[in-house]
């Protein structure tokens, strides 16, 4: 859909647990190689959090990096979106336990379940009250403690996930050149259970026998969710540019959800854009979900890789399955 929403990034951080877990330290646990996961996925290293930390600590120190570089206090804020699927608890929000530890006062606050489109989900929600005035600043925020829903000994899994979490403020465009072009959401639950976790809700609430049988963990089916994205994920990014009435040629830069490096090459070239328009990070830190995309434009932007004027599209899938895109001009 073709949009003009006069919305700009005011401000962006992330946070990266400083454990590295690389290759040959999963190699030591489950029968795989760094050779093999290298080759298939493009991971060399994830990180995993330490004791002590989780998912709102993440959250709240990729919050105050965006505050800080936004140049504004926890006041400012009048709307929190947490996206995760890895919540501090089931029960509340970790959106709301982020309010009260960044200090905000009592406005709204709520978690998006969108796996790894979270982000982009996360981000055209809280456009939606900008626009319709309902909010003035907006933390979007995508948070994953994915260590923790990953079994270690499955190694069609365990090779591909990480911890981080990313943040960014937006707020009404101050320039009037600056805003959101197009963007799309979609989901397809009837291919809901590719990826999914069998145990903790209400179907098979936790019991000895849940975590017996390791149904606490992410199971995925790989291939059929690898067939999905190659197919999907350039007709999305194609369709996006064609909703802002510009070609993929014009694009300054593609942030892609860090799935998997074969998955992100395919995509682009079968989009007609080449790979030094494309972020790329997976090799440090893996599959963060709703963290990567935040992550992805996070770095872009601290590195200078994003000017004004420049046309940014973030581009995600995951489970659900969901998929998302949002075409920006910074
Ligand atoms: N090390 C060594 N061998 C492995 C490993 C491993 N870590 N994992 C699987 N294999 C084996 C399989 O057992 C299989 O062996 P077999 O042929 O003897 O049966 C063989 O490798 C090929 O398995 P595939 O699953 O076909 O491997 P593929 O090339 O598809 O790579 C992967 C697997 C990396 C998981 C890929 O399918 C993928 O990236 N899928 C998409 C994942 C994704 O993006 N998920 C979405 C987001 S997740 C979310 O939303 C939370």
């Amino acid at each position: 859909m073709k949009l003009a929403w006069p919305i700009e990034v005011a401000g962006t951080g992330a946070y990266i647990p400083t454990k590295v877990v690389t290759n040959d330290d999963i190699s030591k646990v489950v029968d795989t190689s760094d050779e093999w996961i290298a080759q298939r996925t493009g991971i060399r290293e994830r990180r995993w959090v330490e004791a002590g930390e989780a998912t709102l600590s993440m959250a709240t120190k990729a919050s105050q990096a965006a505050l800080a570089d936004a140049d504004l206090t926890p006041e400012d804020i009048d709307l929190i979106l947490v996206a995760t699927i890895t919540p501090e608890y089931q029960l509340p929000a970790t959106a709301c336990l982020l309010q009260a530890e960044l200090g905000c006062g009592w406005i709204p606050a709520y978690d998006i379940v969108a796996a790894c489109s979270g982000f982009v989900y996360a981000l055209t929600s809280g456009a939606q009250y900008l626009i319709n005035g309902l909010a003035q600043t907006v933390l979007v925020v995508g948070a994953e403690c994915l260590s923790t829903i990953t079994d270690p000994l499955e190694r069609g899994t365990c090779v591909l996930f990480g911890d981080a979490a990313a943040a960014a403020i937006i707020r009404p465009a101050q320039d009037a050149r600056t805003s959101i072009l197009a963007g799309r959401l979609g989901a397809d639950g009837g291919r809901g259970k590719l990826i999914f976790i069998p145990g903790g809700g209400a179907r098979h609430p936790a019991t000895r026998t849940t975590v017996d049988e390791r149904l606490h963990y992410m199971k995925m089916q790989g291939r059929e969710v690898y067939r999905f994205a190659v197919t999907q994920m350039h007709r999305i990014i194609r369709e996006t540019c064609a909703d802002a009435g510009i070609s993929t040629d014009e694009l300054t830069l593609v942030v892609p959800h860090q799935s998997n490096l074969r998955i992100i090459e395919s995509a682009v070239r079968k989009a007609g854009i080449p790979m030094d328009k494309v972020v790329v990070n997976i090799e440090r830190y893996g599959n963060t979900s709703s963290a990567s995309v935040g992550v992805a434009f996070h770095e872009a932007r601290a590195q200078g890789r994003i000017a004004p004027g420049d046309l940014v599209l973030l581009v995600a899938f995951g489970a659900g399955l969901t998929w998302g895109s949002l075409l920006m001009r910074i």
